[in-house]
């Protein structure tokens, strides 16, 4: 038995293989174009293990994909592989058009071939398991109840609106075609190998470099945390037992404004780390430029996940931001690996104002 991931050199994606791996001897072929976000350092200690294959390439090459399913006979694809930061498809959205909308519909094409081919009862139990995002139900007022699964598409950003795309077309092959897909939703995840331009990596590593906390607008905007192995263990649950062309929300109920967020990780880098100068790590906090078109809040209602398969979170944000503090403070070669050339200018670029 063999699944395919793709993405799986990515935050979420690698934190899936390695979970996987841990708990079940079940193959994973792992498809990612490594891009400036995908790190095979992220999957280092599989080196050497038989159960996984990496492949580099593009989701939206048809060709390359229909030789992988061909060879190793997945009895499930999960997506992960997408253009994912905000302020990335504010600034050049093309390429979140291209792998977020253009690169699934090539995957839907080609698992739809490779399905097709499969006997009737083989077809039933084969999954095409598509990850998404809260940000496709646009933002919340305050007040307003945490998003459904039945809450109205809305989305802000060309980031969200390429990933609504890219839900909309998993639903039709399901109602057009029948191909067995399921999609889940989730908040904002955060902990080990979360790439440096978003909010908490980022944090951690100006905080100790001595650079500015940047905080768009006043930072009230508020995002609801999940640890990512919590949501891992919410992909896997729902690839067991989710019912076939149903939609997931996953979330852990942790709203929280983004200038707590920044005090949250300043005050632990002072107790785990405290600057040599005697000072506190918020004196770095700098206000700056607001995101355009910054949705105000997100807030994922997961109820349907706990009530009908069971699932609940194993951290509170508080074990979970502190498991990620240190991880980062435990690993600066890899936070020093990522911070490539492309990843210098991106910053240089995001923050010159
Ligand atoms: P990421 O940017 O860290 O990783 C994306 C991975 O996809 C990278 O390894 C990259 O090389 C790969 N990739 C990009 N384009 C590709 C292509 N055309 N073909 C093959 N591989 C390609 O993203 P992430 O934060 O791990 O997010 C993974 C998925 O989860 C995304 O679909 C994202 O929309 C979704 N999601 C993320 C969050 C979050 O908080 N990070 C929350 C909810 C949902
Ligand atoms: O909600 C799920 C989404 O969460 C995922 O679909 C996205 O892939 C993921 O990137 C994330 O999107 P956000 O835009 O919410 O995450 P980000 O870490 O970029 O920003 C979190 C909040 O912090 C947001 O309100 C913007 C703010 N922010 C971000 C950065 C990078 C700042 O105030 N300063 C910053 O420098």
């Amino acid at each position: 038995m063999t699944i395919l991931v793709t993405g799986g050199a990515g935050f979420i994606g690698s934190n899936f293989v390695l979970d996987w791996l841990a708990g079940c001897g079940e193959a994973v072929v792992n498809l990612d174009k490594l891009t400036y976000a995908g790190n095979l350092s992220n999957l280092a200690s599989l080196q050497g293990d038989m159960r996984h294959t990496f492949v580099q390439g593009d989701i939206a090459d048809t060709a390359l994909v229909a030789g992988l399913l061909a060879q190793h006979r997945p009895r499930a694809v999960l997506n992960f592989a997408a253009e994912s930061h905000v302020d990335r498809s504010i600034a050049s959205p093309g390429a979140f058009i291209q792998t977020n909308v253009v690169g699934t519909f090539a995957l839907l094409e080609s698992v739809r071939a490779y399905w097709g081919a499969h006997s009737e009862a083989d077809k039933a139990t084969f999954r095409f398991l598509h990850i998404s995002t809260d940000e496709v139900y646009g933002s919340l007022g305050t007040g307003e109840a945490a998003f459904s699964e039945t809450h109205r598409y809305e989305p802000n950003s060309p980031y969200s609106a390429s990933k609504a795309a890219s839900d909309h077309l998993v639903r039709a092959y399901h109602h057009t075609y029948g191909l067995p897909v399921l999609t889940t939703n989730c908040s904002n995840n955060y902990g080990p190998f979360h790439f440096p331009e978003k909010l908490i990596p980022l944090l951690i590593v100006n905080a100790q470099a001595g650079k500015p906390l940047p905080v768009y607008g006043d930072g009230q905007q508020i995002r609801d945390w999940l640890y990512v192995k919590d949501h891992c263990s919410a992909i896997r649950r729902v690839l067991e037992v989710g019912k076939v062309g149903e939609v997931y929300n996953v979330g852990g109920w942790n709203e929280k404004a983004n200038l707590e967020i920044v005090h949250t990780v300043c005050s632990l880098l002072d107790e785990l780390k405290p600057r040599a100068d005697g000072k506190l790590y918020k004196d770095q906090i700098a206000f700056v430029t607001d995101r355009p078109g910054h949705d105000r809040r997100y807030a994922i209602d997961a109820r349907k996940l706990q009530r009908e398969l069971g699932w609940a979170p194993a951290e509170t944000f508080e074990t979970g931001i502190r498991k990620t503090v240190k991880w980062y403070l435990e690993h600066p070669h890899w936070v020093e690996q990522v911070q490539s050339g492309a990843y210098r200018e991106w910053v240089a670029q995001q923050y010159a104002a």
